[in-house]
């Protein structure tokens, strides 16, 4: 630091300026970056050889009677350097304590990246494009409950008691026996009856919904999955009607380069009954491990509403027909995003949820 200007004392004068201390020595301490520096301008600002105390030395050349005035000042001018000091130590001690914190800190958040917005889960996503496809083709949607009891889950699907039909549907029994068997709902088929039952035709709906087997989880199955079910029933309706429909869901969904074909199968409640299958999505229909070499995967069943279902509900087989189809949404959600596991769904990791 440039020494205060000491002019010798020709006119008198006390030979320092206490106001030019002062800036110089706010210029230093502006200057520093760290405490330690802070501390290295501290003794030279105010330490045995600074500008200071030199000033004070050459209090004693002045005349007696300056001496008091000039000595005031000079003391003025220590003070102010000193209060500058603490300010500026303050400050980075402020800092300092800051960046500890920052360092210190525990990170509680489970994902660090913006932006944490919410979404909908994909199997949620792929209902509601499902539900759009649908509404698209002039169909409604409706909803039935999971808790059922066995007529909707079973009978009036033509499936009475020891229907051998029932063990392909094993599931979780909520209650037994009188006055109602209940049960967790084995597919959204029952969503039929219900609808026929509170609405006449002409019904066309879609019933989309979570059903419930005891089934062993594997990268095709989960015990808790959903389905979406499919009901018309007017007149003269026939199987090419089911057939195009099926079709013309299948290349909206999936795209123009998947088609859907239909497999003779068997269920209780549709006479006749198939099994619907699309070009597989991974191999585009030329075969590979997921489809088991065939270029088709199995998306659900669906059938010419069977006249005992119709009578089960009370409407008359001879005036009516109708078809209908039930098939899984996890299914779709595998097939159209290409996963090879569907437990992914549902194991909850949201590293992997986010990027389906
Ligand atoms: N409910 C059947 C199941 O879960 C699927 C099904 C097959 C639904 C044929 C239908 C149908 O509506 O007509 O396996």
């Amino acid at each position: 630091m440039t020494p205060p200007p000491v002019t010798g004392g020709e006119a008198r004068s006390p030979g320092v300026d206490p106001e030019a201390l002062v800036a110089s020595a706010v210029e230093v301490l502006e200057a520093t970056t760290t405490l330690t520096e802070l501390d290295e301008a501290q003794t030279e600002l105010l330490g045995k050889r600074s500008a200071l105390v030199r000033a004070h030395q050459a209090l004693a050349s002045l005349e007696p009677a300056q001496r008091p005035e000039a000595g005031r000042r000079l003391n003025e001018a220590r003070r102010s350097i000193e209060s500058h000091l603490s300010e500026r130590r303050e400050e980075f001690e402020r800092g300092e304590r800051a960046a500890r914190l920052q360092a210190d800190r525990l990170d509680l958040t489970e994902v660090i990246a913006p932006p944490l917005r919410g979404r909908l889960h994909v199997v949620q996503r792929t209902r509601v494009e499902l539900e759009d496809v649908f509404v698209g083709m002039g169909f409604v949607v409706a909803e039935g409950p999971e808790a059922e009891t066995d007529w909707y889950n079973f009978e009036a699907l033509n499936m009475p008691p020891a229907h051998p039909a029932r063990g392909m549907w094993d599931t979780l029994y909520l209650e037994l026996g009188e006055p109602e068997t209940v049960m967790l709902r084995t597919h959204t088929s029952p969503v039929q009856i219900r609808l026929m039952e509170s609405q006449g035709p002409p019904i066309y709906a879609v019933m989309p919904g979570k059903c419930y087997r005891r089934d062993t989880p594997d990268s095709r199955h989960i015990p808790t999955f959903h389905q979406i079910e499919g009901l018309v029933v007017d007149r003269g309706i026939s199987f090419a009607d089911l057939a195009g429909t099926i079709e013309t869901f299948t290349t909206a969904y999936f795209g123009l380069d998947i088609h859907s074909r239909l497999r003779p199968s068997y269920f209780p409640f549709t006479e006749p009954s198939a099994e619907y299958e699309i070009t597989c999505t991974i191999c585009k229909g030329k075969g590979c491990r997921t489809c088991s070499q065939t270029g088709w995967i199995e998306l659900g069943g669906c059938g010419m509403v069977d006249p005992a279902v119709f009578e089960a509900v009370g409407l008359d087989p001879d005036e009516w027909t109708g078809f209908a189809f039930g098939f899984g949404i996890d299914r779709c959600t595998q097939m159209r995003h290409e996963i090879p596991d569907m437990r992914v769904f549902f194991d909850n990791d949201v590293r992997v949820l986010r990027q389906i």
